[in-house]
């Protein structure tokens, strides 16, 4: 699994990759299919009542994921880094105190993405749609990889590695 290459990197790398990867990925997408989403409403919502629920759904998310990276990039991450450059026990239970504060606050993000790829029919654009409908349908769904990939990811190589550094 190609994943496993990065469970012996310095914690320092697993961050940089999480924020090249999946956060940059994340800001640049969800401006971009903000506009799509509310642009498909407006010219299709007419034929194609299902794209007010999309549009809704989308917007939730993007509250939830941008609430995501600010929350990790300010409270945890830095956090992570220091322990990683000074392996003390005191930035260990620090950064597992943020750890575990962000997976009780977790969001409902991935029933949304569910709902969204149930309602879009798994991302299939009508055939009465449009050049813009159906690259906003193929974003969308990149978008849901992107995120389930994001989130396992960020569990499995690097809160995972930490929580068991205490047991
Ligand atoms: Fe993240």
């Amino acid at each position: 699994m190609e994943r496993d290459i990065w469970l012996n990197k310095p914690y320092g790398e697993v961050i940089d990759y999480i924020m090249k990867n999946y956060h940059k990925y994340i800001s640049n997408q969800l401006k971009d299919l903000s506009k799509l989403t509310t642009t498909i409403m407006r010219v299709h919502g007419l034929d194609h009542e299902e794209l007010f629920e999309v549009h809704r759904l989308f917007h939730t998310i993007q509250i939830n994921m941008v609430q995501h990276a600010i929350r990790q990039e300010t409270r945890i991450f830095p956090v992570i880094k220091r322990y990683s450059i000074r392996p003390i026990e005191e930035l260990l239970d620090k950064a597992i105190k943020e750890i575990k504060d962000y997976q009780g606050k977790e969001d409902n993000t991935v029933e949304l993405l569910n709902k969204l790829e149930a309602i879009t029919n798994n991302y299939t654009a009508p055939q009465d749609g449009c050049v813009t409908y159906d690259r906003t349908y193929e974003l969308l769904k990149e978008l849901h990889e992107n995120i389930i990939s994001h989130l396992e990811f960020e569990d499995e190589i690097l809160f995972k590695r930490l929580l068991e550094e205490k047991k």
